[in-house]
């Protein structure tokens, strides 16, 4: 879903105390893998709580386009009949994932290990980000591009092995992405496909693939890695999911709790994987009170009811080795770092250039044009929080769901208030975002 409409701009203004009881929508990355597994498995997989957001809807499609029948029910159920592993049809049209990095790249590594060519495209967001990393492995599984934009970019025809190839791959950098694409293409391989990485990153695919069939060891691999091990051309069978809140939305309804004197808000269902829950501990170092109750998993999915009040946050140093496990959270961290009293620094960001947009430079930007000192060195990012913001700047959303949720959570205790040239793009990963938010006391108008 490519957006071609008018810009919504919006402004957030001190509010008082925020109080209630929400549950943000289900996770992005569980939901995305949910409908491609379900999409590969044989049987049907019933999906409870898959966010409803843009980029998920473009996953659901392009399953769709690839021969799988996706349907939701009257219920709001999920259901997927797969076609089983390396049974993906060719589309007949190109397959859009509008901003979604995780849809496009783990698509290419399902199709990466299917006899088919399939050609992916994006918005113009999705356009700019770099593929190479995820077609070096796929090619040496056998897959080959036959078409792509400049610097191996979208759009872009991917011919899929025949007969790929299981590999031993060490990932270059710490990112789920790139893993699961190599597992996904692996699946269809004869033999063990093995993934290596030198600091461990979110494992909710190796966590489903077991769940729905498939033999798959997860090893540490020196202090913060792992190695990951699947035997190919499983029999996945459909399965049932239940999607547990989206940690990395609900850090923005947490922050906000956090940083607006006298709050006192309840999340329920937040998914508490400890490969996604880098920003919890976080703000806990820089004197967050969050209380976790109700402790429960399904699927391997640990999840909690978060309890979050109104705090006096200081500075921290956030060491580089939490970045997989916080990846998507610097944003509305170095909002929480504004607001804290002292100076936060947070080192090793460097993944952040190559996401949705430059988010280094966009979230310096974002606290910059509202008074906030701010520095980048190197890839390392230093705030010096001085326990209030000045507001009154207007905030470039870059196409970016999480610059623009981030800069409405800071406007909601700054001294003046905080503008983001667009909303449109909240709806890629919580489109009730807005809502959700007014319910708890926010003033956004
Ligand atoms: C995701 C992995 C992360 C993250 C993205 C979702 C996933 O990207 O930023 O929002 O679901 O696998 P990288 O793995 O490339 O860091």
């Amino acid at each position: 879903m490519s957006h071609s409409g008018q810009p919504t701009p919006l402004e957030s203004r001190a509010s008082s105390a925020l109080r209630g009881t929400v549950r943000v929508p289900g996770d992005k990355s569980i939901s995305h893998r949910a409908l491609i597994l379900g999409a590969l498995a044989v049987g049907e997989t019933r999906i409870s709580g898959l966010l409803e957001g843009e980029d998920v809807l473009n996953t659901a499609k392009a399953m769709q386009a690839l021969g799988a029948k996706v349907e939701r029910t009257r219920t709001g159920i999920w259901s997927v009949h797969g076609v089983g592993v390396g049974g993906f049809a060719a589309p007949d049209n190109p397959l859009d994932f509008g901003n979604s990095g995780t849809g496009c790249r783990l698509a290419m590594g399902a199709v990466a290990g299917c006899p088919i060519a399939a050609t992916f495209d994006g918005d113009a967001s999705l356009r700019s980000r770099p593929m190479r990393r995820i077609l070096d492995p796929l090619e040496l599984m056998g897959a080959k591009v036959s078409s792509s934009a400049d610097g191996g970019r979208l759009p872009m025809t991917l011919q899929g092995a025949r007969d790929p190839l299981p590999v031993v791959y060490r990932t270059p950098v710490a990112s789920a992405q790139i893993k699961s694409a190599v597992l996904l293409a692996g699946l269809s391989a004869p033999g063990v496909t093995t993934v290596i990485e030198q600091e461990a990153s979110r494992d909710h695919t190796e966590l489903m693939m077991a769940h729905f069939g498939a033999t798959i060891v997860s090893e540490n691999e020196g202090p913060h890695g792992r190695k990951i091990s699947l035997t190919g051309q499983p029999e996945l069978h459909g399965a049932n999911v239940v999607v547990p809140a989206d940690p990395s939305s609900a850090a923005f309804p947490i922050v906000a709790a956090l940083i607006v004197p006298g709050s006192d808000v309840v999340l329920t269902d937040v998914m508490t994987n400890p490969l996604r829950t880098g920003l919890f501990t976080t703000l806990r170092e820089m004197g967050a009170s969050i209380e976790e109750s109700d402790v429960r998993g399904d699927t391997g999915e640990p999840m909690a009811r978060f309890r979050v009040c109104g705090s006096r946050l200081r500075g921290v140093t956030v060491p580089p080795e939490r970045a997989p496990s916080m990846i998507d959270e610097y944003l509305v961290l170095a909002v929480a770092a504004a607001y804290a009293e002292g100076v936060t620094t947070m080192r090793g960001l460097q993944e952040l250039r190559v996401k949705e947009s430059d988010r280094l430079e966009a979230t310096a930007d974002m606290l910059r044009v509202n008074g906030v000192k701010v520095e980048i060195v190197g890839d390392d990012m230093i705030v010096e929080g001085k326990g209030h913001v000045a507001g009154s700047g207007l905030v470039a959303t870059h196409m970016d769901h999480r610059i623009a949720m981030s800069a409405l959570v800071m406007g909601l205790a700054a001294d003046s208030p905080v503008k983001i040239d667009d909303t449109t793009f909240i709806a890629t990963s919580f489109p009730d975002f807005i809502p959700m938010m007014r319910e708890l006391g926010a003033d956004f108008s």
